[in-house]
């Protein structure tokens, strides 16, 4: 089908490329291809020795590199991200297939050892699991994909990436290298929605579904495997990344780290903070202070130089995020900042929102986008109270100068998330420490090193010493 852009360049949205529509009869094909590549364990990728998959990777690597401009102009056509944070998210992605590969070379020396324990010799060897099924966003089609498809392939998994719905051009120029780096069936690209992925499912051959995305569709899609309490689950899922300000917090640090922690992407990154507990006697000036710093963002096409706020591609997304700040006016907040609540076709003018309570959705809900609630309590408590109910917890952010006030937080922080952040914004990286989550959040760790684990099992060779 036709792809058109979801940005408007006078008056228009071009038409940026086409794509197949695949059905069921191409995701068992795929299904077929990935389970002959890993034939039962005793494929030509399972089996072949750690450096020969290395090599293959690193040489992939370097093929991509020869298509960046290709896929940094098609990643910003298609997801209207700032061209520099599209480069960006080009140039980690590089850079995570090389950690990858430094931090294999690390586990296989540490578990190819040989150890001596009751009389018995062992080696310690890790195994791939089988048939992967690689599911990334469209916020970082590129990177938060290559983030399980890399891990998996180099510990010897064949894989079936379902590209982004949308995101999805930017696999075109790299379908060639994919066919010239792998042997036959080890990687196979599902163009498509969600619905193209069940019929692999259904098949019962996928060892493991690494999925990033929403809660929901994760639910749904993890219960078309016929047996899916066998199934391997690495998810990132929803997310409500809390800051808690303190009555003793330093406003200009905090509203700093807040408008980017916020707003960066226009909010679509799963650990953007997505709500706001501001002690109430440092409200209005929170307030104040957030409301003047979206004014002075640049907002545009992503190409235009400094831009922050851009379309948002996502369809229908516009009359969703209406319907979730009428509700919550309806119930007795207000919108805080003066263009707030405005929008010019896909573009959503960033939102404060003020005086949010938990009988509104945007409290507990995410929201994915431009809009910021702010929620004003008396109590720290109160703030503590709020995130120990919310059905997620993947991470949240403490601002405050008074250190045994931010010191009593963080234990029963660290209970809750999995990140807690200190006058700083939520974020993933450096791409080396654990990312991961609670409750709804989160299903395995996702970090350079955490992700070989993620994708493998540690198998034993045992003998009997005489
Ligand atoms: O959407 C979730 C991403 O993993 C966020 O990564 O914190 O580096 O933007 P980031």
């Amino acid at each position: 089908h036709t792809v058109h852009s979801p940005l408007y360049v006078n008056g228009e949205q071009r038409v940026i490329g086409s794509c197949p529509e695949l059905t069921e009869a191409e995701s068992l094909a795929a299904v077929e291809a990935v389970s002959k590549a890993w034939d039962n364990g005793r494929g030509a990728w399972p089996t072949m020795r750690v450096e020969d998959r290395i090599a293959r990777v690193e040489e992939f690597a370097r093929r991509m590199l020869a298509v960046r401009d290709q896929v940094v102009r098609l990643m910003v056509w298609e997801i209207c991200k700032p061209l520099n944070d599209c480069r960006a998210e080009f140039d980690r992605t590089i850079d995570y297939i090389r950690a990858t590969v430094d931090a294999l070379k690390d586990l296989d020396r540490a578990s190819s050892r040989f150890v001596i324990e009751s009389g018995i010799y062992a080696q310690i060897r890790r195994a791939p699991l089988g048939p992967v099924l690689c599911m990334g966003p469209f916020n970082y089609p590129l990177n938060e994909t290559f983030t399980t498809l890399i891990p998996a392939l180099i510990m010897g998994n064949p894989v079936i990436v379902k590209t982004p719905r949308i995101g999805k051009l930017l696999y075109a120029p790299l379908l060639e290298a994919f066919a010239d780096c792998f042997p036959a069936g080890v990687v196979n690209i599902l163009f498509g929605d969600r619905r193209v992925a069940i019929p692999a499912l259904e098949s019962g051959r996928i060892s493991v579904l690494a999925f990033i995305g929403s809660s929901r569709a994760a639910d749904a899609l993890r219960r078309h495997h016929p047996s899916p309490h066998r199934l391997r689950c690495v998810l990132g899922l929803d997310a409500k990344n809390a800051a808690i300000v303190l009555p003793c917090a330093d406003m200009d640090l905090t509203v700093s780290e807040a408008v980017t922690g916020a707003l960066s992407f226009n909010g679509q990154r799963c650990t953007a903070l997505k709500i706001f507990y501001v002690h109430a006697s440092r409200t209005e000036e929170f307030l104040a202070k957030f409301s003047e710093a979206i004014a002075a963002l640049p907002m545009g096409l992503p190409w235009k130089p400094g831009v922050k706020i851009t379309p948002l591609p996502v369809p229908g997304k516009i009359d969703d995020l209406r319907e979730l700040v009428d509700e919550a006016v309806a119930k007795g907040a207000r919108i805080a900042n003066p263009r707030g609540g405005t929008f010019d076709r896909t573009l959503y003018y960033p939102t404060l929102v003020a005086g949010v309570t938990a009988e509104m959705r945007l409290h507990t809900e995410e929201q994915f986008a431009p809009v910021v609630p702010v929620v004003s309590y008396n109590d720290v408590s109160e703030a503590a109270e709020a995130v120990i109910a919310s059905p997620f917890g993947q991470q949240a952010s403490i601002f405050g100068t008074d250190p045994d006030a931010v010191a009593a937080l963080i234990d029963p922080m660290v209970n809750q998330v999995c990140r807690v952040n200190i006058n700083s914004q939520c974020q993933r990286g450096p791409d080396t420490f654990p990312f991961t989550g609670r409750k709804d959040s989160a299903e395995g760790t996702l970090s350079v090193s955490d992700a070989l684990r993620a994708f493998s099992i540690r198998t034993l060779v045992a003998a009997k010493g005489s």
